[in-house]
């Protein structure tokens, strides 16, 4: 099974010393355990229940004291888990100094009243009790929890807040997936300066969507996961980086991809890297077959697109903000990954969850994603705007009037000028890639957010089900979905 792959020996031997460039303090925190402090809140008797409370304080991150917005003290947030059937109710008060509200990204849920409405305004010093109840047949998945106050995302996301929400169900008792040992990676990326706290962006990076250069994993610099000679780590894995992708691969392993946002594949599928845009989940196992040492889990140089932005401003910008992304040109550290003792050799799962096939819909719409105002030039891009169809986000304007129990085919255009890659986001329903641009997409898998690059077509199917009610898509970097790249849906009965 095992492939040996000559790029990827190159990137590595390329990269050769230039590992990840982090201060001094964050590399004596590396290589300690992963298992990150964050508190688990399971489900019980069908209830999931909690007191959730944001605010900012000081945390621990990467083994020193910075400022952040949190969730209950914890970054990353605390990981709720439930199972298909519960009941969700959380106690949520907001002590920051700005409006909030919850999302819960990936779940099949109500988009109203307190369920996962992302009208909702809980201002500071407030409190609301969210309550819903997961479906009976929702899907077991990865998904998780984000502010979604419009025009306070990429802030409040960067700043720290952001947590898992792991659905249970038939996927996690397939045996071989149950013989595995399972892992929650939250990949977030920081800016802090010296007193650690967390810088502004200027306002180029928020036209390219705010990057930091401090890599996290659970809240550490380069942890350190195990795995038994012959046994199976199930890495489940979320990009909660407000616009930083990661291009992952494991060094001499390769990743067999058991799930995508949406929930379980059909069958297991060897990658050799796994591409994760901001908002988007990945499941992968890992066989412990090779020779026991340790093996670095990297993120490899991406090219986002926007650089024709930078116009003739570059050189006089100057300063670390301003490549602040797009700018990776080496190999970074993750994570290690270290052998440690051995079992009898665990079989890879042969057949997952079966993912249905839609039928072929009568509608089709067309979103053009794009910028529009004229090049930035320099410091200038006062009335840059992102779109969809030309048109900002207008809270009072519905913008795609859909009818519930229904099936659309949505054909995602990417005309940014600048080429720049926007993924983008559906609330609620889950959808199918169908083609990208013109090619059939090589497998079935159910997805909430999708990469749409500079120049692309990506057509997804949609079946409207079950809920009714407005709710929105947008683009999930989250300075574009700030500055309007965002739109209403409303689903009719
Ligand atoms: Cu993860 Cu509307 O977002
Ligand atoms: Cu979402
Ligand atoms: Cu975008």
């Amino acid at each position: 099974m095992s492939k040996i792959n000559r790029r990827q020996f190159f990137l590595l031997g390329a990269a050769g010393v230039a590992t990840a460039s982090v201060a001094n303090w964050a590399i004596a925190q590396s290589h300690k355990a992963s298992s990150a402090s964050s508190k688990l809140y399971k489900s019980a008797s069908g209830l999931l229940e909690l007191n959730l409370e944001t605010g900012n304080r000081p945390v621990t991150l990467a083994g020193r004291q910075a400022y952040l917005m949190s969730y209950n003290g914890q970054v990353p947030a605390p990981r709720l888990e439930a199972k298909a059937g519960d009941t969700v109710r959380i106690r949520f008060t907001n002590n920051l100094s700005q409006p909030t509200n919850l999302h819960y990204h990936g779940l099949h849920v109500p988009p109203t009243g307190n369920a996962d409405n992302p009208f909702l305004s809980i201002p500071p010093g407030e409190s609301l009790t969210y309550k819903f109840t997961i479906p009976k047949n929702h899907p077991p998945g990865t998904f998780w929890y984000h502010p979604h106050h419009h025009g306070y995302v990429a802030e409040q996301l960067f700043a720290g807040l952001a947590g898992l929400f792991i659905v249970r169900g038939e996927l996690d008792e397939i045996p071989e997936i149950q013989a595995a040992k399972e892992e929650f990676l939250v990949l977030k990326d920081f800016d802090l300066d010296e007193s650690g706290r967390i810088l502004p962006p200027n306002h180029m990076a928020m036209m390219l969507g705010r990057e930091g250069q401090l890599l996290t994993v659970n809240g550490q610099v380069n942890p350190n996961l195990s795995i038994a000679k012959g046994g199976l780590l199930r890495l489940r894995i979320l990009n909660a980086s407000p616009s930083r992708f990661y291009r992952l691969s494991l060094e001499n392993h390769p990743l067999y991809l058991i799930a995508t946002d949406g929930g379980g594949i059909n069958a297991p599928i060897e990658l050799e890297e796994l591409l994760l845009a901001p908002g988007e989940r990945a499941e992968v196992l890992v066989r412990g077959e090779k020779e026991p040492g340790q093996y670095r889990l990297l993120t490899l140089p991406y090219d986002r697109g926007g650089m024709g932005m930078m116009g003739g401003g570059m050189g006089m910008m100057g300063g670390r903000h301003m490549m602040g992304n797009s700018s990776q040109t080496s190999p970074q550290v993750l994570a290690t990954l270290s052998y440690q003792g051995s079992v009898a050799t665990l079989p890879l799962p042969k057949q997952l969850i079966p993912v249905e096939t839609l039928p072929e819909s009568e509608t089709v719409r067309r979103f053009e994603l794009s910028m529009s105002g004229m090049g930035m030039g320099m410091g200038s891009g006062m009335g840059m705007s992102f779109t969809f169809n030309g048109q900002t986000f207008d809270m009072d304007r519905i913008d795609t009037q859909v009818k519930l129990n229904t099936i659309e085919d949505w054909e995602l255009i990417n005309v940014d000028p600048d080429r720049m890659d926007h993924p983008f986001h559906l609330h609620i329903n889950r959808f199918q890639i169908v083609s990208r641009n013109g090619q059939p997409e090589p497998y079935r898998a159910w997805k909430d957010t999708v990469l749409v690059r500079g120049g692309e077509t990506v057509r997804i199917r949609i079946p409207f089900r079950n809920f009714t009610g407005k709710t929105v898509y947008h683009c999930h970097i989250l300075d574009h979905e700030d500055l309007g790249m965002m739109g209403i849906v409303n689903i009719q009965a």
